[in-house]
């Protein structure tokens, strides 16, 4: 398998907004994120990937973007901004940027030119409609609640918008937006950015049609079952990367809503043709309810072994996978399959994370995830932040499909500001994250789990997820080894092999509190395998096979 220092490297996602606050408005900043690379930077990760910190007006906390080349007021200054850089590039680690691209903000001058009149020269940037029988083109629902269209007076036609009204869709059949977006993204890497996330990407090309959605259970039609992976997707992406990707030595990660393996296979194929990876979301989508997102059934370990494994071995030699379990988008993961209870939480983080981090392609982690941070306790609405909650907890309510006790129940198991609640630092007011009120409540659980407490202890879940990415450093078979699940039916305990030449490392993580028996395979027992990490000081699995609870240990056997 061809390597490459993205395959090698591990990923360490910042959501700006909750990180660090460095002046004491309550908002996380760019200079808080500068003085926090030297954690960062112990922690071992290679690459940042910071959510956006653009101009916005922050419908949807900078996934609404009024300017590109310019830096969100709250997050500083583009000076502050190249500070940044340049003291992560003095660490050797590199910045990712968010590339928001399916959308701009209501408020970008593009789209304050392009609603000003049917014959402006902007008007065709983005997707505009007149009205079919007096009402919306089609019936497709917004990802943030309501309808996809809305009513602009000023000209009487409907705007498209995939997620909320200050979002309007961009236009990318239009070549000129393609030569906007191409020359942004060339400005970004002359200024020495070392590469792009890009969101919703497997969106920007609709069906020229505008067909009806299926309605799946909601109000509206879903929308994603129409727009994603849509008709010239690889040919704008194959024009972005000839343009722009291919010119630089930088990497590329599709946030791919409604990717197929098939699909996966082209947005990221070894070829180079298009991006490095994908992010797909078949094993965080396991816990949909009848009516879309919301519910809070947690998944079988099954149908999760299921899925990953699907991605682990269909890619293998083809294209790259991205492994993450948590991200701004997502609940912790260890309160939604995980355990966190005062008792089992660090083991539980740490069988999550080996579980993860021992697959094939490149581990993300998410702020706070390294400390073990858990979901947040919710009670009441006002407590929310996130548009997406807060629609859906109006609109579902107010249809009668849930009732507001429910819908609060699903956002606390599911809600996006899970994971939006500040990093907790130390064990001060606020965590430590800011001097002043902060923008969303800060876990109440701080003052046990903190960034403080957990470098002050060699066992914490910070240093052993400091171990992990060690241990992918210095052996291959960890980034580049074949896949090979073991007890696809167990549903207590994840087991695989992987093996690369004459290696083999065997990855055993339970699941469960309780101690269960686990058959070692037979190409390792009564071997002289090694315990290359451990969440137990010892394991009995080699002995007897028997787990103790959410144990996570990985063996490796030279030949
Ligand atoms: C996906 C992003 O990850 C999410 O946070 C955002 O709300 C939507 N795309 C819209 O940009």
């Amino acid at each position: 398998m061809k390597k490459a220092w993205w395959k090698e490297s591990v990923i360490y996602q910042i959501y700006p907004r909750s990180f660090c606050d460095s002046n004491g408005d309550g908002i996380g900043d760019l200079n808080g994120i500068t003085s926090k690379l030297d954690y960062l930077k112990e922690l071992g990760i290679d690459v940042i990937w910071l959510s956006p910190v653009y101009k916005s007006p922050n419908d949807d906390n900078g996934y609404d973007i009024s300017d590109y080349q310019d830096i969100m007021d709250e997050f500083g200054t583009m000076e502050d901004y190249d500070r940044m850089l340049a003291e992560a590039h003095k660490r050797g680690i590199k910045i990712v940027m968010d590339l928001v691209v399916n959308h701009t903000s209501d408020e970008h001058r593009w789209f304050v030119e392009s609603r000003s009149s049917k014959d402006n020269a902007k008007r065709d940037y983005y997707i505009w409609k007149d009205p079919v029988d007096g009402k919306e083109p089609n019936n497709w629902g917004s990802c943030f609640s309501g309808s996809a269209w809305e009513f602009d007076e000023q000209t009487g036609m409907y705007y498209l918008h995939l997620f909320s009204k200050k979002q309007p869709d961009l236009n990318w059949e239009n070549p000129q937006v393609r030569k906007e977006v191409f020359d942004m993204m060339t400005w970004w890497c002359e200024k020495g950015i070392d590469g792009f996330r890009m969101d919703v990407i497997s969106m920007i090309s609709k069906d020229q049609s505008f067909p009806d959605a299926p309605l799946n259970g909601g109000l509206y039609g879903d929308s994603g079952k129409v727009v994603c992976n849509g008709p010239r997707v690889h040919e704008f992406l194959q024009e972005m990367n000839q343009k722009v990707l291919s010119k630089y030595d930088i990497m590329t990660v599709g946030e791919c809503a409604g990717v197929t393996i098939e699909e996966a296979k082209k947005y990221a194929n070894s070829d180079g043709k298009e991006l490095n990876m994908v992010f797909q979301f078949e094993h965080v989508d396991l816990d949909m309810g009848e009516h879309g997102k919301w519910g809070d059934q947690r998944p079988k370990l099954s149908q999760i072994k299921k899925v990953m494994s699907k991605w682990q071995t269909e890619l293998d030699e083809v294209a790259w996978n991205s492994l993450f379990w948590c991200n701004h988008d997502q609940p912790r993961m260890l309160s939604r399959i995980g355990n966190d209870s005062e008792e089992y939480r660090e083991r539980s983080a740490k069988s999550l994370a080996t579980c993860l981090h021992m697959m094939q392609g490149t581990p993300y982690i998410y702020q706070g995830e390294e400390l073990g941070m858990t979901n947040a306790p919710f009670e009441t609405i006002d407590q929310l932040r996130d548009i997406e909650s807060i629609n859906a907890y109006y609109e579902m309510s107010e249809a009668g499909i849930y009732t507001k006790e429910e819908m609060m129940r699903f956002i606390r198991y599911k809600g996006r500001d899970n994971a939006r609640t500040p990093v907790q630092w130390d064990d001060s007011e606020n965590a430590g994250f800011t001097t002043g009120t902060p923008w969303i409540m800060v876990n109440p659980n701080y003052r046990q789990i903190n960034a403080k407490e957990e470098l002050a202890r060699p066992d914490s879940v910070f240093h052993y997820y400091q171990k992990l990415i060690a241990l992918r450093k210095q052996y291959d078979i960890i980034v580049y080894g074949k896949y090979q699940l073991l007890d696809p039916e167990d549903e207590q305990v994840y087991a695989y092999i992987r093996t690369l030449g004459e290696e083999k490392l065997l990855v055993v993580c339970s699941f469960v509190k309780e101690e269960v028996k686990f058959d070692v395979p037979e190409m390792f027992a009564g071997k002289d395998a090694k315990v290359l990490i451990s969440n137990y000081e010892e394991s009995d699995v080699m002995k007897n096979g028997m787990l103790q609870p959410y144990e996570a240990t990985v063996w490796i056997l030279k030949n």
